[in-house]
């Protein structure tokens, strides 16, 4: 099982992300976790090398699942965090046993077909206790700039359009965040937070849902 990410493992992992970026993603991860007992599960759905969140929650006495599809990527996670358990498999199929008392999944849902996200943020509603937070990002991408590019890369059939990073293809793919909404209403979440949080990531919108109790 390969994927693009494989490529890229660890120019991915040294490229800085920035202090204002992981701070804010942190603060995301902080407000899905309220109330949750140190100790819980916590899934981490596209990992990839674990830094900063999965990272971030062993430090805080969470137990992590990591589950991701590439190789190279979960390498560097078990060093950087060998705490962790790691599950190397699509999100599309990937075998979930129950009892996570939140979940993230931050910019890598983006990357599946979309037809598959339904099934996903299902598979993830399953895994979750009652009352758990789901965290993911939707949409927005910097990788085609201009609406040409976004044309020029569109694959119809796979309902996304593929992008270079450090000279590689990646693939998105995702419907109108209101659609993506109602998806996961649909799952039984609850909206708790739906706000664009890098305006200059073109609607790039981080997202808290919560398990119905
Ligand atoms: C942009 S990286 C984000 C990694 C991590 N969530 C973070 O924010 O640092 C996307 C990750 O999603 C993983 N991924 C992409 N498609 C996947 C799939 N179908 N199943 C599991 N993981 C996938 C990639 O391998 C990659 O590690």
């Amino acid at each position: 099982m390969q994927n693009s990410y494989d490529q890229i493992a660890q120019q991915w992992h040294s490229h800085i992300r920035g202090k204002a970026y992981i701070d804010r993603l942190l603060r995301y991860v902080d407000l899905a976790l309220e109330g949750l007992q140190s100790g819980a599960r916590v899934l981490d759905l596209g990992c990839g090398t674990g830094q900063p969140v999965a990272r971030y929650l062993v430090e805080k006495g969470f137990r992590v699942t990591g589950v991701d599809q590439s190789e190279k990527m979960l390498e560097i996670a078990k060093q950087e965090v060998p705490e962790a358990e790691f599950i190397h498999s699509d999100m599309i199929n990937v075998q979930l046993a129950p009892g996570f008392g939140a979940a993230i999944a931050w910019d890598s849902i983006f990357h599946v077909e979309r037809k598959h996200h339904s099934g996903i943020f299902q598979r993830v509603a399953n895994a979750l206790e009652p009352g758990g937070r789901l965290l993911l990002s939707v949409g927005g991408s910097d990788a085609a700039s201009t609406a040409e590019e976004f044309a020029a890369t569109y694959d119809a059939a796979a309902e996304g359009f593929t992008s270079e990073m450090f000279g590689h293809t990646f693939f998105y793919s995702g419907y109108q965040p209101r659609v993506t909404r109602g998806l996961l209403e649909a799952a039984g979440f609850e909206i708790e937070v739906w706000e664009v949080d890098d305006p200059s990531s073109r609607g790039h919108i981080a997202v808290i849902a919560k398990k119905s109790a």
